[in-house]
């Protein structure tokens, strides 16, 4: 059953209107953030302000809704625990690769016992990444036991693990930190109902309000506190294709969405999926609709859905739906019985021709040694750089609360951030990254930070409290199986209204 409200037994207050209207506004500006410091792109640092006030002084509002029940870790997520090579090299000299600024990494044989982090990463690429990160902190803190409590088994964007996550955050038994995405996700559902400790002497004594970019700061912080560490900047709307079949084709990658059904056509005459779909659990038509909707209504109209701007009845929305229906007629058949994750892996196998995904497909083909692939920006978003942060905090009442710390310590520092990004897809989030250690999807990816329109993923986190954004896949779930336009456009209008946003 749906959830109308938000969680009165943690809060008994609502997000205000207006709030979310602040918050999305902020989210807006990091366009200029992304064009003013040139972020990402290697080179020098530009040091930014302090984070001003915040922009969401709201109160507090959700938590998740009805989830996929928990699973158990799986032997993937058994896989990614820190290697001998993280370990062995826990001896060499870090001080000479410190962090630039700040307080810089040493090696700490004292720092003992565990450090619990509890993350989706079970992927191709997310286990890789993670692995760097856990390398990293071995070489610092060599005597601290990682337990990797990542869980498979969900959907992309999480949904089995947050499950978990919230019986334990409830329950009073926290991971030592989770993975977290920045926006509603973190400030909504953890930071505000108090259940994170502030982190702003830590983002004080590492320096790192120098090397975020000042809006990221804003996205990640409320009632004037910081409450998480960026780990990344990930896209969403990017178009992946296996450069062969599209070449033994005679396609050019599709700008347009004329262009996308033009090739699909031609695709489908030979008995090739033009793109591969993944829905045995909700998560991943919502992702594709929402790269619909920004092609659709554009960076304006697409930010105002999630802000009550633009009504969920208007008729660019219906197009929306019907665009994304006539894209699953050109769909592996079977994706309903897919995993979202999975899907990358049919483009390698030649089973199908593209896919809409994250840039944590990069990842994951670099993890899969696939080499033949491209990319585009999603049909009609050229320009607009769909975005989403993955983050890690300190839930009070840690068990290992100083291996915590030493945890967010090293995946803000510029080390840890080299290390993990370029494994992920993702770029760092930390203006110094040294641009020589990414591959070509990315270096590209730096480039359109700077110059793109930033806008808020609602899938993953930024955009929307995490109770809408569960309506939200949920409704586009049974939409992959119905493909009723109407019917869904009207739950949208519905579902909108119960996150207290439309009226
Ligand atoms: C996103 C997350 C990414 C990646 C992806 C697929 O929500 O931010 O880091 O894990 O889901 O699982």
């Amino acid at each position: 059953m749906r959830e109308r409200t938000n969680l009165p037994s943690v809060t008994g207050l609502r997000m205000t209107r207006r709030a979310h209207l602040r918050w999305l506004t902020a989210a807006g500006a990091m366009t200029i953030a992304a064009t003013a410091i040139g972020a990402c792109g290697g080179g020098t640092a530009s040091p930014t302000p302090a984070p001003t006030q915040p922009a969401q002084q709201a109160a507090p509002t959700t938590a998740p809704t009805a989830a996929p029940p928990a699973a158990t870790p799986t032997t993937a997520a058994a896989a990614a625990t820190p290697t001998t090579a993280a370990t062995a090299s826990a001896q060499t000299t870090p001080a000479a690769q410190s962090a630039p600024m700040g307080n810089p990494l040493t090696v700490d044989t004292k720092a003992s016992g565990k450090l619990e982090i509890f993350s989706w990463w079970t992927n191709g690429g997310e286990v890789e990444a993670l692995n760097a990160s856990y390398s990293v902190y071995k070489k610092y803190f060599p005597n601290v036991q990682i337990i990797n409590a990542a869980l498979a088994g969900g959907a992309g964007a999480g949904g089995n693990m947050k499950a978990v996550l919230k019986t334990r955050m409830l329950g009073g038994d926290p991971p030592d930190s989770f993975q977290v995405h920045l926006g509603h996700e973190l400030i909504d559902t953890w930071a505000l109902p108090g259940k994170m400790e502030p982190l702003d002497d830590l983002y004080k004594s590492e320096g790192w309000t120098e090397v975020f970019p000042k809006q990221l700061l804003d996205v990640a912080s409320a009632q004037g506190h910081q409450w998480s560490v960026p780990w990344n900047i990930h896209r969403a709307n990017i178009l992946w294709y296996n450069k062969t079949i599209l070449k033994e084709n005679g396609i050019d990658p599709p700008k347009t969405f004329d262009d996308f059904f033009v090739a699909a056509d031609k695709l489908k005459a030979k008995g090739i999926p033009a793109l591969a779909v993944g829905e045995s659990a909700p998560f991943h038509t919502a992702h594709m609709f929402e790269t619909v909707l920004i092609g659709k209504l554009g960076a304006e109209g697409y930010k105002g859905l999630w802000t009550g701007q633009t009504p969920w009845t208007d008729p660019k929305v219906t197009d929306a739906l019907n665009t994304l229906k006539k894209y699953l007629d050109y769909a592996n058949p079977d994706y309903l019985s897919v995993a979202a994750g999975d899907t990358a892996t049919l483009v390698v196998k030649g089973k199908a021709a593209m896919v809409i995904n994250g840039d944590w497909n990069d990842g994951q083909f670099k993890s899969e040694k696939f080499a033949d692939y491209g990319w585009v920006p999603t049909p009609n978003t050229d320009g607009i750089y769909d975005t989403l942060a993955d983050s890690f905090g300190l839930p009070k009442g840690a068990k290992d609360r100083d291996n915590t710390i030493n945890w967010l310590r090293v995946g803000g520092s510029k080390e840890g951030s080299d290390a993990f990004n370029p494994l992920k897809g993702s770029i760092p989030a930390r203006v110094d990254a040294d641009r020589s250690k990414y591959g070509e999807y990315q270096q590209w990816a730096m480039d359109q930070w700077k110059t793109n329109q930033i806008v808020p993923s609602c899938v993953h986190g930024f955009a929307a409290k995490e109770s809408w954004v569960t309506d939200f896949v949920n409704t586009m779930n049974v939409f992959a199986t119905k493909k009723d336009v109407a019917a869904t456009q009207k739950q949208l209008a519905q579902i909108c209204q119960d996150a207290g946003v439309c009226k």
